[in-house]
Parts: structure tokens; C-alpha cells; sequence
């Protein structure tokens, strides 16, 4: 029986690799939406993801959110990749504070034993604000930081679960709604064909930017994620996706 599920988990893996045109993919047993270690055991296998892929010094970017919080629950100090440098991807991105890049950021740094930096800088941000903002000295030195990470770890979430959950106006989130956005990364949110359907302007890491670095690892799953995450993987912006085994059936069978 054992065997049979190992198999099963290595078989989606594949599937997920070849479907989403990944460089690696993992797969945990059972579904997030039902089963809250689930997520934990994808902390758990992104953390060993890092463990081969970190070196020395090496700067890290992420974003906020429940799944990267598992994430930072994971962590452990890297034998191999000391002095790593630990930076949000983006602003707050109107979550709660447990659940914003910073504090995710500062927990993950104090864990593996690594320095970091953080952002504060409220979204989303009016054209003048923004425009101001990104000249600031120390704001534009972290920015600088963030556009050069080597590694970029990163949620997905489904598109107007997330609009409500940033507290966004009425009228963006009707526009959201009205474009049929499925999925949302990074501020941005995509449609069914894999389309930027709008943007929370704020500063950070910007979509381009994701080109710049070695590992981008989406950690995202559970099967009511499965569709927002084939949207974020359309246009292909990362290259390893850590996922579970309810959101991997159900990617494999939508594609
Ligand atoms: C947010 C990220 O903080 O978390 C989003 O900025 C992501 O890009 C979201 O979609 C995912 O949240 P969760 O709680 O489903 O992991």
C-alpha cells in the first residue's frame, strides 16, 4: 500500500514537471484545503528544496501569506549556506501582520540563523506616492537588494479569495471579478488563460524581475488552488512548485 502511494506521489511529480514545464516539482501526500499539516509537510519540502540549492550569502526573496508562514514554521539554520540574506518580495499587500511578507520574512531569517531586511512601504499606492517612494535612499537600497535575489519563494492563491482577504475597494475587486481572474501572485492577478488581468501597484519585486533569478519556487496547494495555479503557470514564471497531492490531481486533470 505503501509503495503504491510513493509510486502514485512520483507519477504526479512527473506529470506536474512535463504539464507545468518545470525544472522540479514535489508533491505531499493528501490536501491542504481539508488537512491543516499538509501544508506544514510543504514547509517542510521546501525547506529541503533549499537545503541543496543555498549557498553561502545567497539573498532570498518572498512573499507573504499562510502557505509561506509554513514555510518560515520549517525552517532550520543551513549547514552549507550561512549569511543568507532574507528580503520580502513586495510591500504588505493589505494582509494581516502574520500573514505579510515582513513578519514572514523576519521569522524565516531568525530560524535559519540568516539576516534580513524588510519593506515598509503600504499598498497598494497612489501613482504620485509611488513614484516618490521608490527615490527614497533606504527604500530604493533595499528595492535594489530585492530585484538582484537569487531565489525567489513565493504563494499563489485564488484570485477573489485573495482580493477579499487585501481588504480591495469595490470597485478593483468588480473589476477583478468582471475580468475573471482565477489566480493571483505577486500582486498581479492572471485569468484563466494565464493573462495579467490587473496589478496592485506597489513596489518590489515586479513579474519581470522573476527572469533575474536562479530558483523561483511556487509553494501552493490544496484543490480549490488548482486552477489559480495553472493560470500563475501559464505565461511560466517559476521553475519548481512544491504542491499536494489534492491540488496535483486536480491540475492534472484540468490541463
Ligand atoms: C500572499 C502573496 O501573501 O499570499 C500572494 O502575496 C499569494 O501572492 C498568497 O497568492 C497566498 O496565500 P496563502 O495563504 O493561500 O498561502
Amino acid at each position: 500500500e505503501f509503495i503504491k502511494e510513493v509510486t502514485g506521489i512520483k507519477v504526479l511529480e512527473k506529470q506536474l514537471k512535463d504539464k507545468l514545464n518545470l525544472d522540479y516539482a514535489v508533491v505531499v501526500p493528501g490536501d491542504s484545503d481539508n488537512l491543516d499539516w499538509v501544508k506544514s509537510e510543504m514547509g517542510k519540502a521546501c525547506v529541503n528544496y533549499l537545503k541543496d540549492q543555498l549557498i553561502p550569502r545567497q539573498t532570498i526573496g518572498i512573499t507573504g501569506g499562510t502557505t509561506m508562514a509554513a514555510v518560515a514554521e520549517m525552517m532550520t539554520p543551513f549547514q552549507d549556506a550561512d549569511k543568507c540574506l532574507y528580503v520580502p518580495a513586495r510591500g504588505g499587500l493589505g494582509e494581516r501582520v502574520e500573514n505579510q511578507a515582513n513578519t514572514i520574512c523576519a521569522e524565516m531569517a531568525k530560524k535559519a540563523k540568516g539576516n534580513y531586511r524588510l519593506l515598509y512601504v503600504p499598498d497598494p499606492l497612489s501613482e504620485d506616492s509611488y513614484k516618490t517612494i521608490i527615490e527614497e535612499p533606504s527604500i530604493k537600497e533595499v528595492l535594489e537588494i530585492i530585484r538582484k535575489a537569487g531565489i525567489i519563494i513565493h504563494g499563489v492563491g485564488d484570485a477573489v479569495m485573495m482580493a477579499e482577504r487585501r481588504k480591495t475597494s469595490a470597485e478593483q475587486l468588480r473589476l477583478i471579478k468582471s475580468r475573471e481572474a482565477v489566480g493571483e501572485a505577486f500582486g498581479y492577478y492572471f485569468n484563466q488563460k494565464g493573462e495579467i488581468v490587473h496589478k496592485v501597484r506597489t513596489v518590489g519585486l515586479q513579474l519581470e524581475d522573476l527572469k533575474h533569478a536562479e530558483h523561483v519556487i511556487a509553494v501552493a496547494g490544496g484543490r480549490s488552488k488548482a486552477q489559480a495555479i495553472a493560470s500563475y503557470f501559464k505565461p511560466g514564471q517559476s521553475n519548481v512548485l512544491i504542491t499536494d497531492e489534492g491540488a496535483a490531481k486536480e491540475l492534472i486533470r484540468g490541463i
